[in-house]
């Protein structure tokens, strides 16, 4: 199969019958450049399942707002529409998540938690939109679980007797990686810039355009992340930071040791945070 056939697949996911109807429906709802917040608002508080999990998700530790949010509408204000758009997929992947790799959701919403930290610190203009970069970074893992789901798992496998990086394995096999991936299907959902690039180059940071630094910080939340041991993302190795996203950041160790000392406790207290759906 060449690059072509593997991104044509990939942007036909919505046809696949294999997806759920509900995520049929929220991409639809995504994907529309037209869409508001109150038309986001209505669709979300029509289903219980999703309005339960976007404010468990906001009053969770993942999140940190002082004080509880007790209303999607509130979440919505507080958010902003790209970010809410953000955490409407995030939270209508965790099965398909669940699903594709056991312990991909730990590793992204540690991955979440990080990201949040570090922009916090960085001073960075939305922290919470950079966290959402961080939860959604690995969603061409799903992608490439639903369109490919005869190989991809296979493939994962093979890390193991490759002892390579996923990312090197799949550009061999499919020709393209799961971050490409990613950044394909975020585009196509009309997700900002901003969002994009900190997916679509969260295992090369140095090649993003515009927004490096979020890259940066996407970047590094996932080496914490895999350095921390959270959950379970397909690799076996802890990749090295790359030089250009440590220099941007500008951390030191000292830093370094008070960022995992503050993730610490989101981490252990997040991670069953929608197993008691009702
Ligand atoms: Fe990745
Ligand atoms: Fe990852």
């Amino acid at each position: 199969m060449n690059v072509q056939e593997v991104i044509a697949r990939v942007e036909k996911i919505e046809a696949l019958p294999t997806l759920p109807s509900i995520l049929k429906k929220i991409l639809s709802i995504i994907e529309d450049p037209k869409v508001s917040l109150q038309k986001i608002t209505e669709f979300v508080t029509s289903d219980p399942t999703l309005t339960a999990r976007i404010l468990k998700m906001v009053n969770s530790p993942v999140y940190g707002f002082p004080g509880r949010i007790s209303s999607v509408s509130h979440a919505m204000v507080i958010l902003g529409l790209n970010a809410v758009k953000g955490l409407l997929l995030g939270v209508s992947v965790f099965e398909l998540m669940q699903k594709s790799m056991i312990g991909l959701w730990e590793h992204s919403l540690s991955t979440a938690i990080f990201a949040r930290i570090i922009a916090t610190r960085k001073d960075m203009e939305s922290p919470e939109e950079i966290s959402i970069g961080g939860l959604l970074h690995d969603i061409g893992k799903v992608i490439l679980t639903i369109a490919f789901k005869e190989n991809y798992p296979k493939l994962i496998d093979s890390v193991q007797i490759k002892e390579g990086f996923l990312y090197e394995i799949e550009k061999e096999y499919f020709g393209i990686t799961h971050s490409e991936i990613g950044g394909i299907v975020a585009k196509k959902w009309n997700f900002p810039l901003k969002l994009i690039e900190p997916i679509k180059y969260h295992h090369k940071p140095q090649l993003a355009e515009k927004f490096q630094k979020e890259a940066a910080i996407v970047h590094l939340s996932n080496i914490l992340t895999l350095a921390r041991g959270v959950g379970y993302s397909g690799e076996i190795f802890v990749p090295f930071v790359h030089p250009f996203a440590w220099e941007l950041l500008n951390l030191n160790e000292k830093e370094l040791l008070d960022i995992f000392r503050e993730a610490e406790e989101p981490i252990t207290t997040s991670g069953e945070i929608f197993l008691s759906d009702e």
